[in-house]
């Protein structure tokens, strides 16, 4: 588990794993767009074209540093869980993010870059992450919504990355999308229990919490199409799906009738259903306050940094009794 985590050399972001040449020639190039047009998979000992390594190694460590930044909001709550039965699965959640981390970290390695360098970029705050777990968990309730939201927003988005060109992502992305579904059912269930068991307080506190929370997790799927940089060369790879654009769309139509059950509104006066389209119209975004967020303004991004750093540094005795470890091993072996 460990070993691939101490790969020191580093590969540049580009950079190809030794065995596959990274020279672009017409027959090789030709070769990847036939597989890419069969809807094939691209594996690690294929050839790529550098562009496709390189976007990949974007994305997946992008949301690879979601994953382990997205465990902090919730984390947050561990300690202050209403009931022993609330608290063992918000553990249980906050570490299956753990581990979606590592499988896209390991997933990220196989494109010939190091886990340390993606690190490196995340700790330097020079690599994004989403924009949505950069807003402060303020009630228990936040912690329902995000299950809810969240992780149902995250779900919209990751079941069509389970059919991503690239075999390791979506192998990857078929045991995640297992897991947000439960994470996305606990938090429902834990805000239905408010809404029909509970107080007016505690009613009151999960609308309140759903008006903080709505308008984040529409943008989480990334801006609109028309200003989306990557989207029209991602989705001719077969590395994206669905546009940015269809899943918001997606995650509103299939969430408004999941709200009136709870019995919630969301704050967007523009909401409507549109027969004529069959899906719900709603309201402008304001991409102003997801970019400041994207670009490390929003309220909770140095919070969020400084406890990966901290974390890190923290870890630096494990790693180094993990290698001291696993040399110690070796010279066992070699002298046996
Ligand atoms: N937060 C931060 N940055 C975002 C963003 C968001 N919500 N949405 C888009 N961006 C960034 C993109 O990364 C890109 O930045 P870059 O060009 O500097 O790398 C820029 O905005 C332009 O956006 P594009 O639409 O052109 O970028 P993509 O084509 O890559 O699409 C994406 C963005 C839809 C997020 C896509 O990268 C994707 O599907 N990624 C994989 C899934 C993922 O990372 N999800 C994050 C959440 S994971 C999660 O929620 C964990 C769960 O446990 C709850």
């Amino acid at each position: 588990m460990y070993t691939q985590s101490f790969i020191n050399a580093d590969a540049s972001s580009a950079a190809a794993p030794a065995q596959v040449s990274p020279i672009e020639s017409p027959e090789r190039m030709a070769a990847f767009d036939r597989a890419i047009d069969a809807d094939g998979r691209i594996e690690p000992q294929d050839w790529m074209p550098q562009a496709y390594r390189k976007t990949l190694i974007r994305q997946i460590s992008q949301h690879a540093h979601s994953e382990i930044v997205g465990m902090l909001p919730e984390g947050n709550w561990i300690s202050r869980a209403p009931s022993l039965k609330r608290k063992a699965i918000l553990l249980a959640k906050v570490q299956d993010e753990a581990g979606h981390g590592l499988y896209l970290y390991s997933a990220a390695e196989t494109l010939g870059v190091s886990r340390d360098s993606l690190l490196d970029a995340l700790h330097t705050g020079r690599a994004k992450y989403s924009s949505i777990f950069n807003y402060p968990t303020l009630t228990w309730a936040d912690v329902g919504v995000i299950g809810w939201l969240v992780d149902g927003a995250a779900i919209m988005n990751q079941i069509p990355l389970c059919r991503c060109s690239y075999g390791p992502y979506a192998r990857a992305m078929i045991r995640v999308c297992k897991e947000e579904s439960f994470h996305q059912r606990q938090g429902y269930e834990a805000l239905l229990v408010m809404m029909k068991e509970g107080t007016d307080a505690q009613k009151a506190m999960v609308q309140d919490a759903v008006n903080r929370w709505w308008w984040k997790c529409l943008a989480m799927f990334g801006p609109p199409d028309a200003d989306s940089p990557n989207s029209a060369q991602g989705m001719r790879w077969g590395i994206k799906r669905i546009s940015n654009d269809d899943l918001r769309q997606k995650f509103v139509d299939a969430t408004i009738p999941q709200a009136e059950v709870l019995g919630v509104t969301v704050p967007d006066p523009d909401l409507k259903w549109n027969a004529d389209r069959g899906h719900y119209d709603f309201g402008a975004i304001d991409w102003d306050e997801f970019w400041a967020t994207v670009n490390g303004n929003g309220p909770c991004n140095r919070e969020r940094l400084a406890t990966r750093v901290k974390a890190w540094d923290e870890g630096q005795w494990v790693r180094e009794a993990a290698v001291a470890h696993a040399n110690k091993n070796k010279r066992e072996e070699k002298a046996a």
